[in-house]
């Protein structure tokens, strides 16, 4: 017997106001058609003025301890994925801890940018099968609106808030490949990629939070590669073919992206779980917002093969196979 990491509730937060391209369309040189077509997006919902990280955290923490019908008092750690933290320190997670009436346990954030939630899936995973907790709250939570330079058409439209959050509980299994839970995780990092994607500032170099920059055609051509790569492993190293999985839920940056990937691994569209067109990319928090919607709506069920995918700054790159 060994232990796994069942996902046992799922929840999500979106920020009421919604932007949508023909507004932008109005405060930047673009057209709702040219970020249709080169992207698949067609509105991001933006955080309210005082409206913070950590707020959308909490409500996507909540609604996921509410659908899996678990007690905040029996969370033993939460791993937050952030790369628009509240505050330079402390984590965003320990404010999450304290909103959400965890008393013990441990809170901190995870940083691998639009890779995060599948970093933080993976780190909460190691925690619950080595026993040093048993109940894991694993949030991607994004105010990227903060950082991004508003005037610069080339990376204003491909952005949005949101939040999303799984509950983990450990359940025995098998060992085998039928057992619910995450069935493997891998991640990767690229450090020499920097300059291709990063935040211009911090607190250790210019003081300020700076603005996010992006070579956005290289970016894209590293994606497509990297997480057909990646997905390959994870499948490869589960002895699971690319035909058996029930649906693919990627970071959702681009359907370009989206459609490349899963015509590179043989996964019709029909199995991809697509978010994109209403949220845009909130980096971290993009797939457990995918998750909890195609979760809430029924298509994914217990028993069925689940495959996420993800690449960011960094470069940063992982995929999760999870019976679900
Ligand atoms: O989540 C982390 C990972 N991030 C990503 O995966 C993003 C990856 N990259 C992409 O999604 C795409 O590269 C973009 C959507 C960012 C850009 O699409 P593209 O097809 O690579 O376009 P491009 O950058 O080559 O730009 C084509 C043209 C340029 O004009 P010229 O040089 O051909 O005259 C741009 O200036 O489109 C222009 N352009 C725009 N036009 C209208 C760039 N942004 C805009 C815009 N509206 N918003």
């Amino acid at each position: 017997m060994i232990i796994r990491s069942v996902i046992a509730g799922c929840g999500a937060y979106l920020p009421e106001r919604v932007l949508t391209n023909q507004e932008l369309a109005g405060t930047v040189d673009t057209t709702d058609e040219w970020i249709v077509k080169r992207t698949g997006i067609r509105q991001r919902h933006i955080a309210a003025k005082g409206e913070l990280t950590s707020d959308l955290a909490l409500e996507a923490g909540r609604a996921a301890l509410a659908d899996a019908g678990i007690a905040p008092e029996e969370i033993d750690i939460i791993v937050l994925a952030t790369a628009t933290p509240d505050e330079t320190f402390p984590a965003t997670a320990t404010t999450v801890q304290h909103a959400i009436g965890m008393k013990g346990g441990a809170a901190f954030d995870v940083q691998a940018v639009c890779s995060g939630f599948v970093y933080a899936l993976n780190v909460a995973d190691n925690f619950i099968r080595l026993g040093q907790a048993r109940t894991a709250l694993v949030i991607g939570a994004e105010t990227f609106s903060r950082i991004l330079d508003w005037s610069d058409r080339t990376t204003c439209v491909l952005f949005g808030d949101g939040a999303g959050a799984v509950v983990l509980r450990a359940e025995e299994g098998e060992g085998t490949n039928a057992d619910r839970g995450i069935l493997a995780n891998k991640i990767h990092s690229d450090g020499q990629y920097h300059d291709l994607l990063y935040v211009d500032g911090g607190p250790s170099s210019t003081g300020a939070v700076g603005h996010l920059k992006m070579a956005g055609k290289e970016v894209f051509k590293h994606a497509v590669t990297n997480l057909a790569d990646v997905v390959d492993e994870v499948l490869l190293g589960s002895g699971v073919s690319a035909d058996e999985v029930d649906w693919l839920v990627p970071h959702q940056a681009n359907m370009r992206i989206l459609k490349s990937t899963a015509a590179r691994l043989g996964v019709p569209l029909e199995k991809v779980v697509v978010t994109v067109d209403r949220h845009a990319n909130t980096s971290a928090a993009s797939i457990p917002l995918a998750i909890a919607e195609a979760h809430g709506d029924g298509r994914l069920r217990q028993g069925q093969l689940v495959v996420l995918e993800a690449m960011g700054g960094g470069f940063t790159w992982g995929a999760s196979l999870i019976r679900w």
